[in-house]
């Protein structure tokens, strides 16, 4: 018989079978648990729960290794482009040459977004944060294509869904940014590569002719790789568990960017520049806010530092570090804040209490940095995650589909009153 754990509950013998991955990670398969003994596992905040097999990204967080499909982060940040590495997650392989000029042509003609979407946007009021206009938006998408709702759609129905949702999330994402700040809003140019398209909506004026600088597109790019995916974490899970729900795609993502919003995941990006600017306006005494991340008694954190599966290093903060330094280089900036963040970074890796915890700058600590260098404002830093983060929430909901995983729906260990009688309310 090939390997099992066994478990003994209330002296009985159970065996559980021993899964195993291509990277030789090991799981108990506890599928069967309750049915033959009544027990389920309990494992809050599921630090020790494999959810799911997945044949699209793996990482090791003790080694810091992080692969998609296969292929090593660091390579296909050097060498690949945002759009190829989407279409790898999504379909599993590199694309030939023409299956990437199909893919990325026909995300460059479903750009537009349907001109109702400008009323929706409109009914913001200028106090909306973007990552809440961007998930009521891309939910919006299923009123425009009521058709992505059916969940038996075919391979071409859904690949569509895909191209769109691909193709119109930077036009949202751009245009959400250009709302709140009041500025007309651009329309994507299709001549442009999926990057330098954002660039444009993002920052040209009517007004005026939009230099597009290659140092930036090229950072751009490389940030957007390095988010593509990352396994199951908080928001790909939620598209996930969404998603086995048979909801749509764009539902689907939509509670994902809800997730990613968080500031312990996504959301982190924005509070390291809000960190380091409240340090900057207290005098910028980075050791003074060392302390109080160490002080038990306060609830505050360094933001950008320590990481759920990376105990050691996080691959992506390596790469995206030397793009910060480049980036900074070539746009010749200057920026106290980022002075803090690099004495943040020096004190923090050289105190016991981070080294002890293993807890470095992840890749949100210089994420931020290179999103301020590049004028993207604050509230947008959790948008160009989302942007980044898209391809994995689709591939991820494909493979859940194609595998027809089963709803998603945990178990719990009830702690509250035990059965009582109900009290009319004059004699409580
Ligand atoms: N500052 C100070 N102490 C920390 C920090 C931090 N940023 N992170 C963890 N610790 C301490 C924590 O107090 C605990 O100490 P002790 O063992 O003495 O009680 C120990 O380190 C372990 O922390 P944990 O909360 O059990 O670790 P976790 O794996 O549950 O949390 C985390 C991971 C990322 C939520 C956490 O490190 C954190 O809150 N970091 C700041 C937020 C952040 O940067 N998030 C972005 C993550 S990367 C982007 C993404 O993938 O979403």
């Amino acid at each position: 018989m090939s390997e099992f754990a066994e478990i003994i509950l209330d002296g009985k013998s159970y065996q559980l079978p021993v899964v195993e991955g291509t990277e030789n990670e090991k799981a108990v398969d506890i599928s069967a648990l309750r049915a033959q003994s009544g027990y389920v596992t309990l494992d809050s905040g599921y630090k020790n729960t494999g959810a799911t097999t997945s044949a699209i990204t793996f990482l090791d967080g003790e080694q810091g290794i992080l692969h998609y499909r296969g292929y090593p982060i660091e390579q296909l940040a050097e060498k690949s482009n945002f759009i190829e590495v989407a279409y790898l997650l999504i379909y599993g392989s590199l694309p030939t040459q023409q299956e990437l000029n199909d893919f990325s042509n026909k995300i460059r003609l479903h750009t537009l977004v349907n001109e109702d979407m400008r009323k929706i946007l409109d009914g913001f009021p200028s106090t909306a944060h973007p990552m809440g206009i961007l998930s009521a938006l891309i939910s919006s998408l299923t009123a425009f294509y009521p058709e992505s709702l059916n969940p038996n759609q075919t391979k071409e129905e859904v690949d569509l869904s895909i191209i769109r949702l691909m193709a119109k999330l930077p036009t949202i994402a751009a245009w959400s940014y250009k709302n709140s700040i009041g500025h007309p809003v651009n329309y994507p140019k299709n001549k442009l590569d999926y990057c330098s398209n954002f660039l444009h909506m993002m920052f040209a004026y009517p007004t005026e002719e939009y230099e597009l600088n290659p140092v930036v597109v090229d950072a751009l790019n490389k940030l957007l790789i390095l988010h593509a995916d990352h396994e199951q974490n908080c928001s790909t899970s939620t598209v996930r568990l969404v998603g086995s729900a048979n909801a749509s795609l764009y539902s689907s993502v939509s509670a994902g960017i809800s997730a990613l919003w968080g500031p312990l995941h996504g959301g982190a990006n924005q509070a390291v520049i809000e960190m380091l600017e409240a340090i900057k306006a207290d005098g910028g005494d980075s050791k003074k806010f060392i302390a109080k991340a160490k002080d038990k008694d306060d609830p505050f954190r360094l933001m950008g530092f320590g990481h759920r599966v990376y105990k050691n290093f996080d691959p992506r903060a390596r790469i995206i570090k030397k793009a910060a330094d480049e980036v900074l280089t070539a746009l010749g900036i200057n920026d106290p804040v980022l002075d803090i963040a690099k004495e943040l970074e020096e004190a923090a890796l050289n105190d016991p209490y981070f080294v002890e915890r293993k807890l470095y700058p992840n890749v949100d600590f210089y994420s931020g940095i290179i999103y301020r260098a590049l004028g993207i404002p604050t509230d947008m830093f959790t948008v160009m995650f989302a942007l980044g983060r898209l391809p994995g929430w689709i591939a991820q909901w494909k493979e859940m589909r194609e595998n027809k995983e089963p709803i998603g729906r945990p178990r719990q260990i009830y702690t509250g009153a035990t059965k009582r009688d109900y009290v009319a309310v004059e004699n409580r």
